[in-house]
């Protein structure tokens, strides 16, 4: 099991909360009129603790989401075992590292710093269908791994990029809007994203876990989501199929 680290917040360089300023400015302006709501109102329930002025306090963030949605955070050093990551958020549990990318790393950095972590994947463990979500994803992917489902937690794997890392989800108004925490923390994913906003592939779940992803190259196909609510069901209705719900 993964055992959380302390994130030394009094480390952190003058530079390095320039680096998070300059960020988090260049991003909230870039995603005005394309984010969802999901995500910018979770944004604003977390304004105490996740705000442009410094690198963020895990312990803040962790003591808005535990009084909203009851979620912890737990620091790692990078990435880790996929059947650990599913463990955690079986327990609701999220990952972040602690590490604040350099100045001249602003627009491409290889692995997920602290920005992506917490600015892109935070805020929506605010609101309860997607907190509800990443916990039944959790469960799932901890009861196909233990019952050997390796083609299964491969599925898991592209509906977790093409949703939770790259996902445009439906708006109020019928038209598409970002969500993925890869988008959100990536100003250039972010424009290149919604320019190919006219052409997403609907999300139909068995599609999405036949389709697969490079992490080396920007994205060419996005799906859309149309109800974060539905499509926890839809994992259900999928997970099912297993005759495994006992263990999950
Ligand atoms: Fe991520």
């Amino acid at each position: 099991m993964v055992q959380g680290l302390l994130q030394h917040w009094d480390s952190y360089s003058v530079d390095q909360h320039d680096t998070w300023r300059r960020l988090y400015e260049r991003q909230i302006a870039n995603l005005e009129g394309k984010a969802s709501p999901l995500y910018l109102d979770s944004l604003e329930a977390m304004k105490l603790a996740l705000t442009c002025n410094e690198v963020p306090r895990i312990s803040a963030m962790e003591a808005l989401l535990q009084s909203t949605t009851g979620w912890s955070l737990t620091v790692v050093p990078g990435l880790i075992p996929v059947e650990d990551f599913f463990k955690l958020l079986a327990q609701k549990r999220f990952c972040t590292s602690t590490w604040v990318r350099r100045l001249d790393q602003l627009d491409y950095i290889e692995e997920p710093d602290m920005f992506h972590d917490t600015f892109g994947h935070i805020p929506p463990l605010m609101n309860a269908d997607f907190a509800a979500f990443m916990q039944r994803f959790g469960e799932v992917g901890s009861a196909l791994v233990e019952a050997g489902e390796a083609e299964a937690v491969l599925g898991l794997q592209r509906l977790y990029w093409y949703f939770v890392e790259f996902g445009f989800v439906r708006g109020a108004d019928g038209d598409p809007e970002l969500l993925g925490a890869g988008i959100m923390s990536s100003f250039g994913e972010a424009n290149h994203a919604w320019s190919l906003k006219g052409g997403l592939r609907p999300f139909v779940l068995e599609e999405v876990m036949d389709t697969p992803f490079r992490t080396d190259v920007i994205q060419t196909e996005y799906f859309l989501v149309e109800d974060v609510v539905e499509l926890r069901r839809d994992l259900d209705r999928w997970f099912a199929t297993f005759n495994l719900s006992e263990r999950a």
